[in-house]
């Protein structure tokens, strides 16, 4: 097989066999073929798309081109969930110990976070003594034990999609739907996860600007997933605004702690109820979404999942303690409140120019370098749709220098405030098929 026949096959629209899709991963992670034929390769899939078949044996293809993750050894089903990114995104932080301390296990390996996107593992980094990197056998006995653990990902998980989404990412191929889709359930696949719950995310701050793309990213992943034999469903979920209030690490976790105490910000406390209550019917633990969320509100509100948290920080070398006072985390040495300038409705948050002032004040990194100050953030005070008056506080700022007036700048011409508009609404779709 010649990776020049390849080329010229899905260049003319023919659609490769598995093992021609093979012969490409195998011989692109090896390094028998060059960068210069895999952009070729990889710019012929942009323009002539593939076929579920076709991003099927791919995905497959790169999950199994390093370590793929035996979770058998954990009792019941495992299900994992995955966000297509955004800003602001706590989500995992409050479903993980929720869905846990109703009995699903959760076995989950996150990602750090990179430009505007915050990642989980470097929030649960904030929270002092929690270690991210957990052995294999420890990670299991710690799931079979209290139900969760939430760990990075292991180096050689899905080594051809490293390699080619850093290729990707020169080669203007990022933008690709069945290269994303590739991308993410490859990952998915090899970690070992008996069911899958994605949120895609839409809007600004999000992959998939429109809901049109992010419903076709959805509805061919949730095909890929099913067809790999692991139930997978999908919901579309509104990321044209940050979630929740805080965008940072410690105050997310702080956030996160508020929400499992019950007091955390409407539309975050709503996403986990909706994801975790897929969740929960996939694990097999409740026949309906309605009784799925009824279990999840009960432990939310009981104190259990709380406990749960804590458990699960102790279990990875945390201290626990911060949930009761969260300010054993690393504290900013300057809480600033920014007022509004004017009295009217908040029209727009731009989330990712919001993530990127966040970024800025040293809660993400520019580069994969480049590391992170815990303490630092922004707090949203006021969301899309909310009535606002002049001088009331619009955004508190967390830093660590006095200088302010650039992100202060970037804040405001990031938050809009005009006349009366409507709440977006948080799930825009739910992908089943
Ligand atoms: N996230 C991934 O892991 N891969 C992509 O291609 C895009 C987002
Ligand atoms: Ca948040």
């Amino acid at each position: 097989m010649r990776m020049i026949d390849l080329i010229e096959k899905k260049r003319d629209g023919g659609q490769l066999t598995k093992e021609e899709i093979n012969f490409f991963v195998e011989g692109y992670t090896d390094g028998s073929i060059p960068d210069y034929q895999a952009s070729a390769f990889l710019m012929t899939i942009f323009y002539k798309d593939m076929t579920d078949e076709e991003i099927t044996n791919l995905t497959l293809a790169m999950a199994n081109s390093g370590d793929v993750i035996d979770l058998s050894s954990i009792d019941g089903v495992k299900v994992d969930k995955h966000s297509t990114g955004g800003v602001g995104d706590t989500t995992t932080i409050v479903l993980a110990p929720l869905v846990a301390s109703v009995g699903v296990p959760v076995a989950k390996m996150s990602g750090r976070g990179l430009g505007h996107t915050g990642g989980t593992i470097d929030k649960l980094e904030a929270i002092p003594g929690f270690q991210v990197e957990i052995e294999n056998d420890n990670f299991i006995k710690l799931v079979n034990e209290s139900q969760v653990a939430v760990t990075g990902q292991s180096g050689n998980l899905a080594p051809a999609d490293k390699k080619l989404y850093a290729l990707r990412d020169v080669t203007a191929t990022v933008d690709s739907i069945p290269l994303i889709a590739s991308s993410i359930m490859s990952k998915k696949i090899a970690s070992g996860a008996d069911a899958i719950v994605l949120d895609v995310t839409t809007g600004d701050g999000a992959f998939m600007k429109n809901i049109e793309d992010a419903r076709r990213l959805a509805k061919t992943m949730v095909r890929i997933g099913n067809m790999a034999g692991r139930n997978t469903m999908a919901v579309i979920s509104d990321m044209s605004q940050p979630l929740g209030e805080a965008i940072g690490n410690s105050i997310e976790i702080e956030e996160a702690i508020e929400t499992l105490k019950g007091n955390g910000p409407e539309d975050l406390t709503e996403m986990v109820y909706v994801l975790g209550s897929q969740m929960v019917v996939l694990a097999g633990k409740a026949s309906s979404l309605e009784e799925a969320r009824e279990m999840l509100v009960e432990a939310l509100e009981s104190g259990k999942a709380l406990e749960t948290f804590k458990v699960m920080i102790a279990n990875q070398g945390g201290n626990p303690d911060i949930v009761d006072d969260p300010s054993k985390m690393d504290q900013a040495k300057y809480v600033v409140d920014i007022p509004a300038k004017e009295t009217g409705w908040v029209n727009e948050i731009h989330a990712e120019n919001v993530g990127i002032a966040a970024m800025i004040l040293g809660a993400g990194r520019k580069t994969k370098e480049d590391s992170i100050d815990y303490s630092v953030g922004v707090k949203l005070h006021k969301k899309v749709g909310m009535k606002v008056e002049a001088g009331e506080t619009l955004v508190t700022i967390y830093a660590n220098t006095e200088d302010l007036d650039a992100v202060t700048n970037m804040l405001y011409d990031n938050i809009s405030i005009g006349s009366e508009v409507e709440e977006p609404a948080l799930v825009r779709d739910i992908i089943t098929e």
